[in-house]
């Protein structure tokens, strides 16, 4: 095994230590609060890290998710911003992103992060576990990334989030793949596309389009 291989190997089996300490069971935490871990300052830094780019690919998936400047998106489980901060971009100065998250903790280090790049059309929002506190049909798009199984009741919350569509507004869900892939957490903490489409369906959600360039995640966005 050549030097540079060995390397991509080792980053790799860091990466899928990290986001199995940082993914917990579907409904369940692993000591934390709110499904997250303890540690919520190697949390942050781990959910920053550059080299998640390489199979995240959240320039593709923002572009992918056709946001027009001036329109409205919703990132719940905004994290630190990791996306929250690429959808301000894309719905530009007139345009507006709630970045919601139920940990103030993750929610500062997200304020930081705007103070830091001048945006200016990013509000952030403490919610409660059980209602993302968005106005009801304000948004153009929902996005949710490795953050569904951290709702108590996924079908509920689902409601809440269609009533905080606009007319035609639209859901986007990324998540684990329930199959072995190189990064990720244990297959018994993800929840498989197919069941995260019945919880879908029986909220009232019908599946509009799928993409399929993320190699360990589906990408799913839903409409009403
Ligand atoms: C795995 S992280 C994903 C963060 C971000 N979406 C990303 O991809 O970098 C899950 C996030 O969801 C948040 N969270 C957990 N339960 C939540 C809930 N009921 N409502 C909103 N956010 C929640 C956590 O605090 C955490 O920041």
């Amino acid at each position: 095994m050549n030097l540079r291989r060995a390397g991509a190997l080792a980053f790799a089996g860091l990466l899928a230590a990290a986001l199995s300490a940082q993914e917990p069971r579907p409904r369940a935490g692993p000591g934390g609060r709110f499904g997250n871990p303890p540690d919520l300052e190697t949390y942050i830094a781990r959910l920053e890290e550059q080299g998640r780019a390489q199979w995240q690919r959240p320039d593709e998936v923002v572009a992918a998710l056709g946001l027009k400047p001036g329109q409205t998106a919703c990132d719940v489980g905004a994290g630190p911003g990791y996306f929250s901060l690429r959808l301000a971009r894309a719905v530009g100065k007139t345009g507006r992103v709630f970045a919601v998250d139920v940990e103030s903790v993750i929610l500062d280090a997200l304020r930081d992060r705007v103070g830091q790049t001048g945006l200016t059309n990013i509000t952030p929002v403490l919610a409660l576990p059980h209602d993302p506190l968005i106005p009801p049909g304000s948004c153009d798009l929902i996005l949710i990334v490795n953050t569904y199984h951290h709702f108590p009741d996924g079908p509920t919350y689902l409601q809440r989030l269609i009533a905080a569509l606009k007319p035609g507004g639209r859901i986007a869900n990324v998540d684990f793949q329930k199959r072995r892939t190189a990064i990720g957490p244990p297959l018994e903490q993800r929840l498989a596309r197919e069941d995260f489409l019945k919880e879908a369906g029986a909220a009232g959600l019908r599946l509009v389009s799928e993409k399929r360039f993320l190699p360990y995640q589906y990408f799913l966005l839903l409409a009403p």
